[in-house]
């Protein structure tokens, strides 16, 4: 635990210089890797070598090349489900000053990385659009793997109108109209999300199976679908914004719309859980919290709602399906 982020530093410098996508398919020696990536090669072999011991890297001993190991192959960029976006937003400057800061955000209870970006997290995203795409590939990579779990968790059959609210560039949505041919589906995003997410699906062929609509979901949220998704929403938000949140989503729900919150949801019994750390995570960088499933059955509450069922995932995120109270 003490030297954690040692190991997630060589993972992020090795993203940071590409090399699995160097590598590629073809392992190279020590100094071909150096030369192509500009670092100094007697230094370079110590991270490799660590970097084998860690089961990411393998060396030939023959031919003196390194490979990647079927994990290390995870941080090409073109391996569906690549972690290379997660490790490129996690490792990112800001992030790191912003876990270095981690005391005044437990002193304060306000995200730490408002002070290195001068802005809230989603604030900063949309002035800066290198740091915006890193972090939208990093959640498209991340639904690679989680929305095949989500549509065998959820039967989607019976909806004619789904819409993902904050649903990125449209990764969760495209899968649930793969596999729901007659649906109709929708992204509401701001305007730097909808653009991009425009541009996907329309290379995925669903510009006409799936609306884009720029919007604050703070300020209100179109009516007339049967589901609304919040996909790792709510977890970006303290209890009284995502109420708002909920509050403007009830306003738009028809007696039988479902709502439909895929949130790791916490076991709240204090055991080590992938969620208590990002609870964490959430804490410096967006303001936001994991919940518990009495957290979220009091949260949806308060605006009018109920939880109707947990319907687990392979994934850690479970799928809330929420109704009218
Ligand atoms: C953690 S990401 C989740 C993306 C996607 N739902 C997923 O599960 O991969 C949060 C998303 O909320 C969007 N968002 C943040 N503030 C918003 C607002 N005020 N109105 C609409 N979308 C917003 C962000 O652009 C971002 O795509």
């Amino acid at each position: 635990m003490v030297y954690g982020f040692w190991v997630s530093r060589c993972l992020q410098t090795m993203a940071e210089l590409g090399l699995a996508d160097i590598i590629g398919d073809v392992p190279k020696t020590v100094e071909e890797l150096a030369k192509a990536t500009d670092t100094h090669a007697p230094s370079l072999r110590r991270m490799l070598r660590l970097l084998s011991g860690l089961g990411v890297m393998v060396k030939d001993e023959g031919s003196q090349r390194w490979g990647l190991t079927d994990l290390g192959a995870m941080l090409r960029k073109d391996n569906p489900g690549s972690v290379y976006g997660s490790l490129m937003a996690h490792g990112h400057m800001l992030s790191w000053q912003a876990w270095g800061d981690l005391k005044s955000s437990l002193k304060t209870g306000a995200p730490s990385v408002e002070k290195f970006m001068g802005d809230t997290f989603f604030g900063y995203l949309a002035a800066h659009p290198e740091d915006a795409a890193i972090f939208n590939g990093s959640m498209a990579a991340y639904q690679t793997l989680n929305a095949p779990a989500v549509v065998n968790a959820y039967d989607f059959s019976w909806a004619k109108r789904i819409m993902d609210v904050g649903g990125g560039t449209g990764t969760l949505i495209s899968h649930i109209l793969k596999s729901h041919p007659l649906a109709q589906g929708a992204i509401f995003e701001m305007a730097h999300v909808a653009a991009e997410a425009r541009a996907r699906l329309a290379s995925m062929g669903l510009k006409e199976r799936c609306d884009v609509v720029d919007g604050d979901f703070f300020a209100s949220i179109p009516k007339g679908q049967d589901i609304y998704i919040l996909s790792q929403i709510l977890h970006d938000w303290d209890d009284e914004k995502s109420l708002r949140i909920l509050s403007n989503i009830r306003e738009a729900m028809h007696p039988n719309s479902r709502l439909l919150i895929v949130e790791t949801v916490l076991p709240g019994d204090n055991t080590m859980h992938f969620g208590n750390l990002y609870d964490m995570a959430m804490l410096v960088l967006v303001g936001g919290q994991e919940r518990t499933e009495e957290e979220y059955s009091a949260l949806v509450a308060k605006a009018g709602l109920k939880v109707a069922r947990i319907h687990p995932t392979s994934m850690p995120p479970s799928v809330v399906e929420v109704v009218l109270a």
